[in-house]
């Protein structure tokens, strides 16, 4: 049986390092770490992303910035706050929730944020520096590093493996293969367009998940031992369906979902806030 990645585990041991090391810069410097989280609109799905972030600060000490806009506010208007927080010498990190509203430019948006507190690691500078060999982002995006992070701290190495990610988003499967790249992995992207990616995935040590679409994978496509980190709703069949019970007997290791990927985005979030904070407060 493929042994479970207990990702909220993981997740919750290193917020528990975030809150001691945030204490400890609390006594030092007298300063805490700052993180601007800025929806736009009521979606259901954004708020209650949102509301977990915030409240994630809160439990290790770093101060939120609850930035709430309407929304039918301008890109104008948008882009005026994140100038603002530019400045905020207190604010260590500018996440903009997304999506935004349709009549918004996102690229726009995200370009303003100030690539030192860029913690979504989204700004293209910081997305090109993560493509570019010998060139190090600021900031690496909480998800793709939330990846990684799992495969480090469960023992698998990534060195020299055959890694395959369903899906091209900016937000996980780009930024994802590029990690894994970087980490040595001979990587493959394989998306709607890929014709047998069957195939492709069938050779794949580690397989990243990141379709946003049910049912790309099947169980029975899984290499014996294979690593699957399922970053989806339901990107890979349900292990608790008898359609996936041959994933869970296949496969080496496995993310669940919920309680997998999910956790570990929030917690490299306030990783990545912290380190942010670091670089302007500790001489
Ligand atoms: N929407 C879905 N995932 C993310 C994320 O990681 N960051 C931001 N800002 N928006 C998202």
């Amino acid at each position: 049986m493929a042994k479970i990645i207990d990702g909220k585990a993981i997740a919750l041991d290193i917020r528990n390092e975030i809150a001691k090391e945030v204490q400890t810069l609390s006594q030092t410097y007298n300063k805490v770490p700052g993180l601007a989280v800025v929806i736009v609109g009521t979606r259901k799905d954004s708020q209650s992303y949102v509301g977990m972030k915030r409240k994630a600060c809160a439990q290790v000490g770093i101060r939120s910035f609850d930035i709430d806009l309407p929304e039918d506010i301008s890109e104008a208007v948008v882009i005026a706050k994140v100038h603002e927080l530019n400045a905020d010498p207190d604010v260590h990190g500018i996440l903009v929730q997304l999506p935004l509203p349709k009549h918004i430019n996102e690229e726009k948006v995200l370009s303003e944020i100030s690539i030192e507190k860029d913690v979504d690691g989204f700004h293209p500078l910081n997305i090109g520096k993560l493509a570019m060999k010998g060139r190090e982002p600021l900031f690496l995006p909480c998800t793709p590093k939330g990846c990684l992070e799992l495969l480090s701290r469960s023992g698998i190495s990534v060195k020299g493996k055959r890694a395959v990610v369903v899906g091209r988003s900016n937000i996980v499967g780009l930024p994802v293969s590029l990690l894994l790249l970087k980490a040595d992995a001979t990587v493959t992207i394989v998306h709607s367009h890929t014709p047998d990616s069957e195939k492709i995935i069938r050779e794949a040590d580690i397989i990243i998940a990141a379709a946003g679409q049910a049912n790309m994978i099947k169980g029975e496509w899984i290499k014996p031992g294979a690593a699957v980190i399922d970053v989806g709703t339901n990107a890979v069949d349900d292990p608790s369906r008898k359609s996936g019970y041959r994933l869970v007997e296949v496969a080496g290791w496995l993310t669940p979902v919920p309680g997998g990927v999910g956790p570990m985005t929030v917690a490299m979030l306030l990783k990545n806030t912290l380190d942010g904070a670091k670089r302007k407060i500790v001489q």
